[in-house]
């Protein structure tokens, strides 16, 4: 790849709209509904502002907090690099944002690019070999870097040095070039997908959790005192119980709440002007959007409450798999709307409640394990 070819990836504020090595672009997502944790191009300016930026800034996943900065000081100490972090956990956690602080917390520099950006070997290679001393690579969606990318990367994670094939058939020879240190920050909404050889190079693992609503309020408040908006606690915490667990939906909400209570209400966001324009927005009191209950209503309606597959699922919506997996189960599941089972996915008791739909007799002792 030439000088010319390659776009420089530094300083860009978020993982998903990165700007990527050979002119491949990352991600460009449809705009996405106003509850979808995936980031949409109106928000840029919001998420560049709201992004914590040091560890103090970040609020909650104490443990995977805790845990990195103590790595962060042990390795600064010594002056090595930080040993290889892998981030998983569903969409708008903060994982691009740890990413983030770990490189400015070590005081070093940033590169991020994402894995389906990186198609060859070569693309790679003069990524490696282009950073500096200790420098953090930020590899987003990980798990799609193509696999004769991925075997590039073990020696350079392993060992710092690169094997490079050269040649074809029998006069094919390998030459080693040799990297500076460096630490790789690899996220992935999908870790079941990672192969083991790369899981296995990860010398950190942590796993992000969705947030409490009390976090969801403390990251609100937060964000509505970095945009200079007042924000009661009422409004706070009406954001915070219907953002999915997801600090990238409730700044979402929040900027919606604010067009709001700006157009319509005088400007101040108090709790019942975010629960009107909560309710405007069609995002009920769980935080489900129109989607989420289109999900389990078909499920209930015209399926009868499940199991059904994901594929049928996802042809009745018109949504594709991967979505479905990625950005809607995850809470679903998690809030027990939803059950994943071998023979497909099944509405809850919880859903039928929640719908205002009557389970039928019998199906709340359906078995956990069924024969087939
Ligand atoms: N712990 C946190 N404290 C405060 N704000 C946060 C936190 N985590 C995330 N945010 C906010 O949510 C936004 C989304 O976070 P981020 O881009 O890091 O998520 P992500 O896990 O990388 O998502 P994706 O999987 O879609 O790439 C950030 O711009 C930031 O404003
Ligand atoms: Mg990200």
């Amino acid at each position: 790849m030439v000088d010319s070819e390659r776009k420089s990836v530094d300083n860009q504020d978020d993982g998903e709209d990165l700007e990527t090595w050979g002119g491949v672009p990352s991600f460009s997502e449809d705009a996405p509904r106003t509850s979808s944790p995936q980031p949409s191009d109106d928000e840029e300016s919001l998420v560049v502002s709201l992004r914590p930026s040091r560890f103090d800034e970040y609020v909650g996943q104490e443990h995977v907090r805790s845990n990195l900065q103590i790595a962060c000081n042990a390795s600064k100490r010594r002056g090595e690099p930080l040993d290889h972090v892998l981030l998983h956990g569903p969409p708008g956690l903060g994982k691009t944002s740890l990413a983030r602080i770990i490189s400015s917390e070590l005081g070093v520099g940033f590169k991020g690019t994402s894995g389906p950006a990186i198609e060859r070997p070569g693309d790679l290679a003069a990524i490696l070999t282009s950073l500096a001393d200790r420098d953090v690579l930020f590899i987003d969606e990980i798990h799609r870097l193509p696999r004769v990318v991925e075997e590039v990367l073990y020696p350079g994670m392993e060992d710092f040095e690169l094997d490079i094939i050269i040649g074809q058939g029998p006069s094919a020879r390998s030459i080693k070039i040799p990297i500076r240190p460096f630490t790789l920050v690899g996220a992935t909404t999908r870790s079941g997908m990672l192969t083991s050889p790369l899981r296995d190079r990860f010398g950190i693992v942590h796993r992000l959790d969705f947030y409490s609503h009390e976090e969801l309020h403390r990251i609100v408040k937060r964000s509505a005192s970095i945009l200079g908006v007042g924000c009661d606690d009422g409004a706070a915490a009406e954001i915070a119980s219907r953002s999915r667990g997801t600090p990238r939906i409730a700044n979402r909400l929040l900027k919606r709440v604010r067009d709001y209570a700006e157009e319509c209400s005088g400007g101040s966001m108090t709790g019942p002007v975010a629960a009107k324009a909560l309710e405007l927005l069609e995002i009920d009191a769980c935080g489900l959007d129109r989607t989420d209950r289109a999900f389990l209503s078909l499920i209930i309606d015209k399926f009868e409450g499940g199991p059904v597959g994901i594929e049928t699922v996802a042809a009745a919506l018109g949504e594709d798999r991967e979505t479905l997996e990625d950005v809607f189960e995850p809470f679903l599941l998690q809030e027990g709307f939803l059950a994943r089972t071998k023979r497909g996915r099944e509405a809850t008791e919880r859903a039928y409640k929640h719908l205002g739909r009557v389970m039928p007799v019998g199906e709340t002792q359906r078995p956990l394990f069924s024969k087939d």
